[in-house]
């Protein structure tokens, strides 16, 4: 087999690579290691920020999202009880929309024309820094191979296309935070409108949502934290604890459809580009979730490395993939440093003892009492320019 493009990964970032490549008409073929079903079954992101939701408009892929997505004018903190909402739109006249990962991945799954090979096994990259890449894999027993121009890393954290780099070839930069988020759906209308991040002395706790009637909620736990421990009885009422009183009365619990814990880490792997290789997405950086920047900025990588491909293959140019990696690194760094930034405003740090927790409380009263502060968090809240 010979294609343009190898995308390695079929979650967000590498079916919306694949569906701008499709429809600039570059070929591209998308190995993904597991089955559709696992993909659309992991519970992950839910805010999308505007330049994401225009991407979806470019890949013709947000009918749904435009009929079901919620606008978001603003956000809640709540510190130990105390309550401040900031409204984007008043303050920087922009917005985001509540609309779950999951079918975000389920649209661009549905859009797309060109080849996505599931469940193959023992992806392998070759030759990336010479002229002629290829790709081989398993599929039933048996290895296949793919020749390309180009291979594109969108295979997440623990993928394989990071892994294929020499280790002196890439730098890497990591903080690995004692927490982590323990995470519960539920099919019960949200306890507000709109999103509430809670900083309290017992851990930060977020009130989210999927729609009018399904809820996401979050409270922090120890890294080592097992979900077992957690049965729904126990998450609600650690979930009350963190919250203002009067949200927490209104709180409607129920039965958890899905619950599960996730690690916080910062990382960023530089350069992005090895030759024909690119790395983009939760393969090339990670956030902590606090901000909600992972989603959005796998779609922003893929945006302008989308760019860059099709100048490659149908122009010939070779501007667009040599600026790649400086140019989204920028954008990753803010992203990062946004992300470490709420999580170290609304977390409890036990290191950081007494002091540490009145330094969060100045943070916050000064957030509360500042234009621009407000101004600074909502225009990263809502996605900086690429
Ligand atoms: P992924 O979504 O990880 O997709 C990578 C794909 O590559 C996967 O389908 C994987 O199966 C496939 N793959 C991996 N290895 C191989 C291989 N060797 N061969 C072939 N395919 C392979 N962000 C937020 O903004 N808010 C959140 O609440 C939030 N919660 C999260 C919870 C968890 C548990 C995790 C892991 C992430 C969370 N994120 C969150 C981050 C956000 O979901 C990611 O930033 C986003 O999924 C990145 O998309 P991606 O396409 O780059 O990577
Ligand atoms: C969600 C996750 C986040 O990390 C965040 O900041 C807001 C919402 C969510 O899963 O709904």
């Amino acid at each position: 087999m010979r294609t343009n493009v190898v995308i390695i990964g079929a979650g967000p970032a590498g079916l919306m690579l694949g569906r701008l490549l499709e429809l600039a008409g570059v070929d591209a073929i998308i190995l993904e290691r597991k089955s559709p079903d696992y993909v659309l079954g992991r519970i992950r992101a839910g805010v999308l920020e505007q330049g994401t939701v225009d991407l979806m408009d470019r890949a013709e892929a947000s009918t749904r999202l435009h009929a079901e997505g919620l606008i978001h004018h603003g956000i809640e903190l709540s510190f130990d009880g105390d309550r401040h909402r900031l409204d984007f739109t008043k303050l920087i006249g922009r917005h985001v929309m509540i609309y779950g990962q999951t079918e975000v991945t389920r649209d661009l799954m549905n859009v797309r024309k060109a080849p996505t090979i599931y469940e193959a096994e023992d992806v392998e990259l070759h030759n990336f820094d010479g002229h002629s890449p290829h790709v081989t894999y398993k599929k039933g027993g048996i290895t296949h191979r793919i020749d390309c121009d180009y291979i594109a890393g969108c295979d997440g954290f623990h993928g394989v296309s990071r892994q294929s780099v020499p280790e002196k070839a890439l730098t890497t930069f990591e903080r690995i935070y004692p927490f982590g988020w323990l995470g519960i759906l539920v099919d019960q209308p949200p306890v507000a409108d709109e999103l509430i991040y809670a900083h309290n002395a017992r851990g930060f706790a977020l009130c989210s949502q999927r729609s009018h009637t399904r809820s996401r909620y979050y409270v922090q736990v120890p890294a080592d934290e097992n979900v077992e421990n957690w049965s729904d009885t126990r998450f609600w009422d650690e979930l009350r604890l963190r919250l203002n009183p009067e949200t927490a009365k209104a709180l409607k619990t129920g039965p958890s459809i899905e619950k599960s814990i996730a690690p916080l880490r910062s990382f960023v792997a530089e350069p992005l580009r090895f030759g024909r290789l690119f790395l983009a997405g939760d393969a090339a950086h990670i956030v902590p979730p606090t901000g909600a920047k992972g989603l959005n900025l796998a779609m922003s990588d893929v945006a302008t490395l989308a760019d860059a491909l099709i100048e490659a293959t149908i122009e010939k140019s070779q501007a667009g993939v040599d600026a790649y990696s400086a140019k989204v690194l920028q954008r990753i760094w803010k992203a990062e440093r946004f992300s470490w930034w709420m999580t170290s405003l609304l977390h409890t740090f036990p290191e950081t003892g007494a002091f540490g927790r009145r330094i969060q409380r100045a943070e916050f009263d000064y957030l509360c009492s500042s234009h621009a502060a407000q101004q600074s968090l909502a225009e990263n809240y809502t996605g900086l320019p690429s």
